[in-house]
């Protein structure tokens, strides 16, 4: 009778399926009310006296390892049942993760220095509350210099001393050439301000980038092939570009450079107002009052300078048609730049 306990155990302990059916055949086979305990108590008056403690011993053992089995594998299908039905639906789409994107003008920033970076400019920055001398005189503003009032200035209130918000990048050319010995090559790209009236066409905070180029013997033509390049490179190998004569009192001579019209190629369009070239900055040869104001020997070099606006160059490569849409945060302007990075 041992011997048929002992095996009865093993067999218990072997016992596994995930079938309910199964499970409940085996209860009934051992526990039930005619199953195999019933007949072991059943003849257990049969085992002799001295053999009674430890057959009695062997079946409550094969009572509660059975008993034990049974609800194990009960709670193990539960277990499985609840998760595969109720918990996990693996048909279920994946949740998608919103991934923000990079402001058209951080996009088209990093595009501009990546361009320059190839013919060996560096990048250079400088503050954006500007005292007079920086953003003005240094440039060759005199005081009282009608030239000043182009540009619209915000002023602030620093320690008594008056400060300007910049109002333009220029600024930060003077800082380079009052700490760097030529050559230099450099852009600095930044944000400016001015006291101007917001609408689609204006705004009173936008960035430039500055251009500045200081060495021996620079000359017109090397600002001329340099703009080329860029312009090439950011609006296709078609491109062309048309310097006209103008007037900014840092340069001499100055020039504003246009692009032709890559909407139209060169036909006329809406966005170039039918002239078939686009304005996209302003650059010159830096005048020679300058380089002596920031310490440079304008005997021995010269060079040349340039600034655009991004929000500008943007606005013809993406065609946006309002300024203010740069800065209202709007999620549906925003996520349009998704793909371009
Ligand atoms: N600072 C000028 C502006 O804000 C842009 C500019 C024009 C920069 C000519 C230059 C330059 O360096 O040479 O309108």
């Amino acid at each position: 009778m041992k011997e048929q306990i002992t095996t009865l155990l093993n067999e218990v302990e072997q016992f596994a399926t995930d079938s309910k059916e199964q499970i409940e055949a085996f209860r009934i086979k051992i526990l039930g009310s005619k199953g195999v305990l019933k007949d072991l108590f059943a003849e257990f008056k049969n085992v002799p006296n001295e053999q009674k403690k430890e057959v009695g011993q062997l079946i409550n053992e094969l009572k509660e390892k059975a008993q034990e089995k049974v609800n194990a594998l009960k709670e193990q299908l539960e277990g499985l049942a609840s998760t595969n039905a109720n918990d996990i639906d693996l048909t279920r789409t994946s949740y998608p993760f919103e991934l923000g994107s990079k402001h058209p003008i951080s996009i088209v920033r990093k595009e501009i220095i990546d361009i320059f970076s190839r013919i060996g400019f560096t990048v250079s920055e400088g503050p954006e509350i500007e005292d007079d001398w920086h953003n003005f005189t240094a440039l060759n503003f005199p005081p009282e210099h009608p030239a000043r009032d182009m540009q619209d200035t915000f002023f602030v209130k620093n320690d008594g001393e008056e400060m300007a918000l910049r109002t333009h990048t220029s600024s930060v050319q003077v800082r380079i050439m009052e700490n760097t010995k030529p050559p230099i090559r450099t852009l600095s790209p930044g944000r400016v301000y001015r006291n101007e009236a917001i609408s689609a066409r204006a705004h009173c905070f936008f960035h430039q980038v500055e251009g500045l180029y200081i060495a021996e013997k620079v000359s017109f033509a090397d600002l001329k092939q340099t703009l080329m390049y860029f312009a090439k490179e950011m609006f296709g190998e078609k491109t062309e570009i048309r310097l006209r004569p103008s007037y900014f009192p840092f340069t001499e001579p100055s020039a504003e450079m246009d692009v032709s019209c890559s909407v139209c190629n060169s036909k006329g369009c809406n966005v170039c107002k039918y002239t078939g070239y686009l304005e996209i900055l302003g650059c010159g040869m830096v005048d020679p009052n300058v380089l002596e104001n920031c310490g440079i020997d304008s005997k021995k070099y010269s060079g040349f300078a340039f600034g655009m606006g991004i929000e500008r160059i943007a606005m013809l490569k993406y065609k946006v048609n309002d300024l203010r849409l740069y800065s209202e945060g709007d999620i549906r302007f925003l996520s349009q730049f998704k793909k371009a990075f």
